[in-house]
């Protein structure tokens, strides 16, 4: 899930229908420009897929909290079973396999691993990881582990020291470096490749302060506090792995959205900016060492939990970047409104996702691109990307999703151009592998390429699963 309040890249090409209009399908995709070795993949979320939630010693996290929270998530739907990937892994990996996709994205869930959120490791939780790294490693698929996908332990949350418990405790940090230290250690002789965090804007932005997603609070102080926490933690996270698996290739996942202002009134244009700082800027200068920007700083009006040291340990060199981008926005000035004051204007004639998102794969060149040139990416993922929109099963079992696959293959298109600007792409993992529980939204939105049944947990690749597979197998035979 990410924000629709999201922002702005100044230099960037804009959002018009160009974009979707002339997008070259996949029979004209210009797969030379992919590298060979390129990592295809998918990618999930431990509490939007696994299940099981009392299983094996696991706690409860804020999700669950927050899931079983009346009205918080649409028909009250939440992770309990989900799509019951805990006992069906070795199905879904071969189904990766089926979609010949050579990399994955998973979560690991912290409260599997510490059910306290520090204390004793339940050893039953990382065995679970254990043999799912095992499993696709047999299979010829390569693990991408994400230590943070929002669920934090509801214990750390419950624990207030100094402040309002969870991010808005300096010391969740710590806890959260620890943990990753325990993870790194069991699984780091397999694993290579390590995201701290996955999208901390929404869990601090959508988190703390529109109260769409866990721990649900509508507070700018505590969504302040919260951001800066969670960057601490990904740079106190960053190099606890690197200490517990030497040779470890450490990244931070982030979700952005190119913003254009609604017009040139230097009002718009102003708002245009506001929200780039709150959606881009924010996340992107201080871990590539420009510290917090001054003027978000200014407009939150909150003092940030500063601490000598800190902005280095935030701006600890990366291994890779991976971008999570879904939709770009328009933006007006909007005094009245909340933070950022600037309000997403709908563009006529612009088509959209089920979710309601904007598409235009412009913006992910133009991301792709800005990581590179303005923060000096040198090794970039597609660490998410993807769309949905409601499926119809055919009679015969059937899922013909041309708009999901269209989605695919504009974006595809968007990194092939970016590649041949320049951007150090390595690897895309499209959003989902799964089918899965979309957090507020819950299960009625589908971003599989894989169908799932919730009734029965009938898995079915859709017909964009295909597609992908086409691809990528088109890709492997030129590159041998
Ligand atoms: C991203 C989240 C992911 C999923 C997609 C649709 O913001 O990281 O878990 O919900 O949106």
């Amino acid at each position: 899930m990410t924000t629709r309040r999201s922002l702005h890249t100044p230099h960037q090409i804009s959002p018009t229908e160009r974009d979707f209009v002339s997008e070259p399908d996949s029979a004209t995709l210009d797969l030379d420009a992919f590298p060979a070795g390129f990592a295809w993949g998918t990618a999930t979320s431990a509490y939007q897929i696994e299940g099981a939630v009392a299983e094996d010693g696991r706690a409860p996290s804020i999700w669950d909290t927050f899931a079983h929270t009346p009205g918080a998530t649409d028909n009250g739907d939440h992770g309990d079973t989900a799509c019951d990937h805990y006992h069906r892994w070795p199905e879904d990996i071969a189904l990766m396999k089926e979609l010949g996709t050579d990399a994955y994205r998973l979560s690991v869930a912290w409260p599997r691993v510490l059910p306290g959120g520090d204390g004793p490791v339940n050893t039953a939780g990382l065995d679970f990881y254990d043999r799912l790294v095992d499993g696709l490693l047999d299979a010829g698929v390569t693990p991408s582990v994400t230590l943070y996908h929002w669920d934090l332990p509801q214990a750390l949350q419950d624990r207030t020291e100094t402040a309002r418990g969870g991010w808005t405790e300096r010391a969740t940090a710590e806890r959260f470096a620890h943990y990753a230290s325990v993870v790194a250690a069991r699984l780091g002789d397999r694993v290579g490749q390590w995201a701290t965090l996955n999208e901390p804007l929404c869990s601090a932005w959508i988190g703390h302060l529109e109260g769409r997603m866990a721990p649900g609070w509508t507070d700018l102080t505590a969504a302040v506090r919260a951001s800066y926490h969670l960057l601490l933690g990904h740079g106190l996270a960053t190099a606890a792995v690197r200490a517990a698996a030497p040779g470890a290739r450490v990244g931070l996942v982030t979700n952005h959205s190119t913003v254009e202002p609604a017009s040139t009134r230097p009002e718009d244009v102003a708002a245009a900016v506001r929200a780039d700082g709150h959606t881009n800027r924010w996340w992107l200068d201080p871990v590539y060492g420009r510290g917090f920007p001054a003027d978000l700083r200014e407009l939150y009006g909150v003092e940030l939990p500063e601490r000598p040291g800190d902005a280095e340990t935030i701006a600890a060199p990366l291994d890779w970047h991976g971008l999570n981008y879904y939709f770009p926005v328009t933006v007006a000035d909007d005094p009245a409104g909340p933070v950022p004051y600037a309000r997403e204007v709908r563009l006529p004639g612009v088509p959209r996702t089920g979710m309601d998102w904007q598409i235009d794969a412009g913006g992910l060149e133009a991301f792709l691109l800005r990581l590179t040139e303005e923060y000096g990416v040198s090794r970039l993922y597609v660490t998410e990307n993807g769309s949905a929109f409601p499926d119809t099963v055919a009679p015969d079992g059937r899922i013909d999703d041309p708009e999901r696959a269209r989605y695919l293959e504009q974006h595809l298109a968007a990194c092939a151009r970016a590649l041949r600007k320049g951007a150090p792409l390595a690897g895309y993992y499209a959003w989902s592998l799964l089918d899965n529980f979309e957090w507020a939204y819950g299960y009625d939105k589908r971003f599989g390429l894989v169908h799932v049944d919730y009734a029965t947990q009938r898995r079915t690749v859709k017909a964009s699963g295909r597609r992908y597979a086409d691809i990528i197998r088109a890709h492997r035979t030129r590159t041998g």
